[in-house]
């Protein structure tokens, strides 16, 4: 994923829906004083920094991103001044936790994340490795099992002549949302058969990009008002409702 510095201080400020999705996470994985809990997929630390004060200084938490820019925010904004031990901040991959021996974590977390990494069942494997037994995973992100009203509109719209002609690929990387399904496989995959197992739905509210595809720009005035007909559909006296299904998914190794 490119990255500048400005991106990663900008999505310090955006990412209250994410943030507040850490959050549901965090409150399942059950934390206490002195655990050692690894963040993958940290970003800019905004959570790990939560989750250093659950552990407590006893503790010990480590985020892994990257993106050697938010690493470098993270560090910035989350250790400057304090002098303390926690949190640490590496570069590293979901899919290569090499750099910490089997068995010793406590708690794995791994918040809006997965559906960027590119090999999901060898980061799963990480993560059981990287577990002690009886360790717990935790990962939250968008549910594949869901089509959120953003991305059925824009569907709809875009299938529709004259926009239908035009390449609406994205520029990156899409992301790979798990099925509860599919994430039950992982977990079976990646050694976790056998442990305790919770999927739990989070209902979060949000709003996207990336709304016109590759739609000329003469045209876009016309695909707004097709799409503000679909959304019209949507309206309620308290606004627009939008919902999206978070999966979250809480697994104990066994
Ligand atoms: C949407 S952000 C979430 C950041 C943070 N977990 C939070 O909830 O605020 C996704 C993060 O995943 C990171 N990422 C992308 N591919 C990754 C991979 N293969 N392993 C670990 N992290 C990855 C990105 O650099 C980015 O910081």
């Amino acid at each position: 994923m490119g990255d500048t510095k400005q991106l990663a201080q900008t999505y310090t400020v955006v990412n209250n829906t994410q943030y507040d999705a850490g959050l549901f996470l965090i409150k399942r994985l059950e934390l206490e004083p002195g655990m050692r809990v690894l963040d993958v997929g940290c970003g800019p630390g905004n959570l790990t920094s939560y989750l250093t004060d659950l552990v407590g200084e006893g503790g010990e938490v480590v985020g892994i991103d990257p993106s050697e820019e938010r690493i470098a925010l993270a560090r910035e904004t989350t250790t400057r001044d304090t002098g303390r031990k926690n949190p640490q901040f590496h570069v590293g991959r979901a899919e290569d936790l090499a750099q910490f021996p089997a068995a010793s974590f406590d708690v794995v977390y791994c918040n809006s994340t997965l559906h960027w990494v590119a090999d999901q069942p060898r980061a799963l494997r990480e993560f059981g490795r990287v577990l002690r037994a009886g360790g717990r995973l935790g990962v939250s992100g968008q549910s594949g099992d869901f089509v959120a009203a953003h991305e059925r509109i824009q569907a709809a719209v875009l299938a529709r002549t004259p926009y239908r002609d035009y390449d609406h690929g994205t520029a990156g990387a899409a992301p790979r949302f798990l099925t509860r399904e599919q994430m039950g496989a992982l977990l079976d995959l990646a050694g976790f058969g056998g442990g305790d197992r919770t999927f739990t739905t989070n209902k979060i509210f949000n709003s996207s990009g990336k709304t016109y595809g590759g739609v000329p720009v003469e045209m876009r005035p016309q695909a707004r008002e097709e799409m503000i007909a679909e959304w019209d559909k949507l309206a309620t006296k308290d606004g627009l409702m939008m919902e999206l299904d978070l999966l979250v998914t809480v697994a104990t190794k066994a």
